[in-house]
This record gives C-alpha cells, structure tokens and sequence, in this order.
C-alpha cells in the first residue's frame, strides 16, 4: 500500500490506500486520508515530515534531512561490507531451479536468458542472507537417448572403448550428432526399432547403454561448463536423471490421495481448469501407456525431493514464460498430494524470448541457431574493437589488460541488456545497444563506477576511505539539494533489495542504479568535490563518492558483472 512517490514532489513514498478503503466505508477519500494521517504520525514523525494529503487523498511521506543524514552514516560506518543492509529476520533455505539446458541438444539463448536471471536472484538472495541451492535441472533423461545411443555404438563404437577423451575428439558437436541420429531415427525402420529397444535398456540400467548415456552427458556437460565459466555462474548439476528413483513413491502418492485416474492406458490427474478445445477435461499425463514417465513426473518428484529432503521453504523455477502452464499443474498436483507442504513456495519465474533485431526468431545471418559461445565472444569482440578505437582516437587510453577490460565489458553489456528489462517481456538482442556507452546499459554503468574512482584518485591524501565513518564526528553533512537527492538514492538500496527477494525481478536493481548515476551526476556537476571550499566538505563529498561507487559495485557484483577500476 505503500509504494515510491512517482515524482519528487510528492516526497518519497505515497500511500494510496485511503481510495480504496473510502470505497469500502462509503466515506470520502479525503476524510479517510485525514484519520489515516492521524494514526501514523505518531510512528512517522520520528522519521518523517508531517504527512500531506494530496490530490483526492494520496498521502505523500517524505524523509526528514536528519533521517536521511542518519542513515547514510549508519550505511558508510557499517563495518561488515553490507552497506547497511540488514540480515533478514529468519534465512531461508531456498531453492533456485535455473539454466537448465538439454543434454545433446543445443544450450539456446532462452537457457542463457535462465542463467543469467537466475544467477542474479541466487546472487541477491544470498547477499541477503539466505541459504541458497543452485540446481540445474538438466534435461539428461528420456526418449531421445534411445537414437542417440543407437548411433553412438554404430558409428563411433571405439568411443565406448577408449571414453571421453576420445568422444571429445571424436563426436566433437554434439548438435550435429544429435541431427544425424534423428534424420536416420526419422528414416531408417530398423535403427527406429534399435532405439526404442535401448530406451528399454536404458531404464532397466543394462551397463553398455549406461555406458554410452554416461559418455553422452560427459560430453554435454563439458560444452556448458565452458558457458557457466565465461560468465562466472556457478551451478549444482541435479538433472532429470537424477529423480528417476524417486518416481515410483511420486505416483504411489498420488494414487493414495486419490488422484491418480487411467485414461486410454495412460496414468493421469484431472484439474481443474484445464480443458481441451472440444471443452473435455484434460488430462495431466503422469505415466504413459508404455510404462515411461515425463517431464511433468520428474517435476512433482524434483519439488517433493527439495521440499522434503532439501527442506526448501521457496522454490523458485526460472523459466520461459511458455512454460508456465506445465508450472501451474505441477505446482496443482503436488498440494493436493500433499507432495510438498503448504508453507513451502513454489514459484514460477517466467522470461519472454529472445529476438532478433528485427523483433523476429533470434538467428545468424546464415538463418543458424546462434551458438552462446560464439554470441559471448562476440560481444566481447565488439567490445574490445570498441577499446582499440577508442584509444585511436585519444578520446580514452588503451587499458592496461585489454583482454580483461574487453571480457568485463563485453560480457557485462550481454547480462546487464538482459537484466535491466522486465523479465517477462521478450527482448530483442542488440549489440548496439547493450554496448553503447549512453542510456541504461554495463558499458555506462561501469564508466560511471570507473570516474568516481578517478575523481577519488584525484584528490586522495592517502587516507583509505572504504570506512569513512569510524571518526567520531559523522562524516556526511548534506547542505547542498544535489546532495540531498543522491543520498535519499542511497539510503533506498535495502528496500530496493527487499523487494527484488520479494517480486523476483532483476531490472529493479538497474533502474535503482541507473537513477543512482543521473543522481551522482547532477551532485557533481553541482558541488565540488575535492575543491570544495571547507575540509569538513571537502571529507563529507568524498564519502558520498565513496558510497556511491560502493553502491554500484555490489549492485553490479549481484548481476554477476565485475567493474573496472579504470576505463
Ligand atoms: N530442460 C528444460 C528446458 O530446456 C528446463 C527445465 C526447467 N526446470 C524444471 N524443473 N523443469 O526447457
């Protein structure tokens, strides 16, 4: 009920509660406004300016100069590098199901897009104080071994006798291998009916085919291991396979309470709200007519499994929004099995997909599924191009590690052009744009955390400023309204944090910082710093640069990307 102002006139928080609760008593806005005013300002008056009642009964809040000064010392002297953010109350254990990609078949960009949203909420919620697990859910389970193996021991049977080695030289892209199969499973009868017969052999764990599985996964878990070490992610391998014990107690349960119906051989649940066109009950298929489990299984058997053995108070899938509707059932059947208990959270984290330029499919030129590991370098290509240019035409020195400035940036503009827009919308993959200097982008961002290290290098005496605070005389005096504006910025970072662990969306943090640089930007083209006209000033103004760059770099360390001292 209490939200930021939508303008710096209405201070820095209005509540709009008094409309909504006027309709309710059938009294006017206004006079509501009026006794809500009065309830509060007996717990705000330490805090705030006397409330203001605006416009049909908006009640505007805004911090008083002594509270803000407050606590922007309180965050400067703050010994433990949190910047004042609090512990929460009681930690959470929570799980984050992210990245996820499929054994074999391409890590696309929409598996990029989880990756990076979900290692910033795993980053934010672990900053906080939670205790986080990280689990890819690899796709390493079903019927698209059957071809795979089949052509595995065809063509390439010394692979199965020398191991992995020899299938990383050997197979090399697994994606070619995985087409070849498939042409020849579409075509060929016989090599069909191999396939399936291995699917069988598969489950029933006969060696050779584990075998030749094993040597699959190895070699797909080598290609995303080279994506998650370019981007810094770290990630707990859990894949589907992973479940298949576990799948048995999963419809055992689900018989029990009753849920478990047969349709055309097939074991399923109905629910409510979901209908086929002809508007008859659509089933939730748990178990095949063949005996063989889905995706939806290892799903309920996944959040039982964190739920109960993990103890996993949330539960948080980061997926494409396309899924949500297998989401929804699986999260449907699992309360009412009692799968998991209801304290426990699962949610949901849908993305849009990735575009093209153009709005279109996101493709080559050549009309090719684009590689991650070619558009990661990419990036960093273009970026580096951009440094050499750069230092060409004297506008800026070539950095001392070209390679590492490059990475740094280049990768930085990929996640950060992801994580500044609203998760659900799709969004069109830019280089341009991700890597412009100007707007909201890495490349800003760091150049804005780089130049108030340089104004500190400037006018430093030697003193390390990290911890400013620890003089007896609080170091922040804000006189000037530019300074003002930066530090009510900068006292919000805990509230900012809060809400991204509460609504799961990234781009909060980057509008907070992007606002925090026009903020640091009108300061300083305001107030002088290191020449500012008295030592207490001279002293207060650093300590808002040293806080403001502090912002920044743990803002940008909870999106994964690293700053540059220079730039
Ligand atoms: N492997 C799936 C895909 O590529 C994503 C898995 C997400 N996690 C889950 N528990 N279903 O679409």
């Amino acid at each position: 009920m209490v939200t930021p102002a939508t303008r710096p006139e209405f201070g820095d928080y209005q509540c709009n509660a008094a409309l909504a609760l006027a309709k309710r008593l059938k009294a006017k806005p206004r006079d509501v406004a009026e006794k809500l005013k009065d309830a509060l300002e007996t717990r705000t008056q330490t805090w705030c300016e006397p409330l203001e009642i605006a416009g049909p009964g908006f009640i505007n809040v805004r911090m008083t100069p002594a509270f803000v000064e407050s606590r922007l010392n309180a965050m400067l002297s703050d010994q433990t590098g949190r910047l004042g953010v609090p512990r929460p109350a009681r930690a959470q254990r929570v799980v984050v199901d992210f990245s996820s990609p499929n054994i074999a078949k391409e890590m696309h960009v929409g598996h990029l897009r989880s990756t990076v949203i979900g290692d910033t909420l795993a980053r934010v919620l672990e900053f906080l104080g939670h205790g986080v697990l990280r689990l890819n859910h690899v796709g390493d389970w079903g019927t698209q071994f059957g071809m795979l193996i089949t052509h595995l021991k065809d063509r390439h049977p010394h692979v199965l006798a020398e191991g992995e080695a020899a299938a990383q030289t050997d197979l090399g892209d697994l994606v070619e291998f995985y087409k070849t199969a498939k042409q020849r499973f579409d075509v060929e009868e016989t090599f069909k009916a191999r396939s399936r017969q291995e699917v069988v052999n598969l489950q029933r764990g006969e060696p050779a085919t584990l075998q030749a599985w094993r040597t699959l996964c190895q070699l797909s878990r080598v290609e995303f291991q080279k994506i998650y070490d370019a981007l810094g992610v770290d990630l707990e391998e859990r894949g589907e396979s992973f479940y298949n014990p576990l799948l048995a107690q999963v419809l055992s349960d689900l018989d029990a309470s009753g849920l478990l119906k047969e349709s055309e051989g097939a074991r399923v649940v109905y629910l409510d709200g979901y209908q086929t066109r002809e508007g008859e009950a659509q089933p939730f298929i748990v178990q095949k007519s063949d005996g063989g489990f889905l995706y939806a299984t290892t799903d309920l058997a996944a959040a039982r499994h964190r739920a109960l053995e993990e103890k996993a108070e949330r539960i948080l899938y980061v997926t494409d929004a396309g899924q949500a509707s297998h989401f929804d059932q699986v999260f449907q059947v699992a309360r009412q099995a009692s799968l998991v208990p209801p304290e426990v959270q699962l949610k949901h984290v849908p993305f849009g997909l990735v575009q093209g330029e153009d709005g279109k499919k996101f493709k080559t030129r050549a009309g090719e599924t684009v590689r991650l590991k070619d558009l990661l370098d990419e990036a960093v290509r273009i970026a580096r191009d951009d440094l050499l240019k750069r230092a060409e035409e004297g506008t800026q020195p070539l950095p001392e590690d070209l390679e590492r400035s490059a990475r740094i940036i280049g990768l930085g503009a990929v996640k950060y052009a992801d994580l500044s827009l609203n998760r659900e919308s799709d969004y069109k993959f830019s280089y341009k744009k991700m890597l412009s200097l100007s707007g909201n982008t890495a490349p800003y961002m760091l150049y804005a955390y780089a130049r108030i290290q340089s104004i500190l290098r400037k006018g430093n005496n030697g003193e390390n400023e990290d911890r400013l605070s620890q003089g007896s005389s609080p170091p922040v005096v804000l006189a000037e309204p530019a300074e003002m504006n930066l530090a009510r910025q900068l006292i919000k970072l805990t509230e900012l944090l809060l809400r991204v662990e509460a609504e799961l969306y990234p781009h909060i943090l980057c509008e907070y910082m992007y606002d925090l640089c026009q903020k640091f930007n009108q300061f300083y083209e305001a107030c002088q710093v290191n020449n500012a006209p008295t030592p207490e000033l001279v002293r207060s103004r650093r300590a808002l640069c040293v806080l403001t760059a502090q912002v920044l770099r743990l803002c940008l360390d909870l999106l994964g990307i690293e700053v540059l001292e220079r730039m």
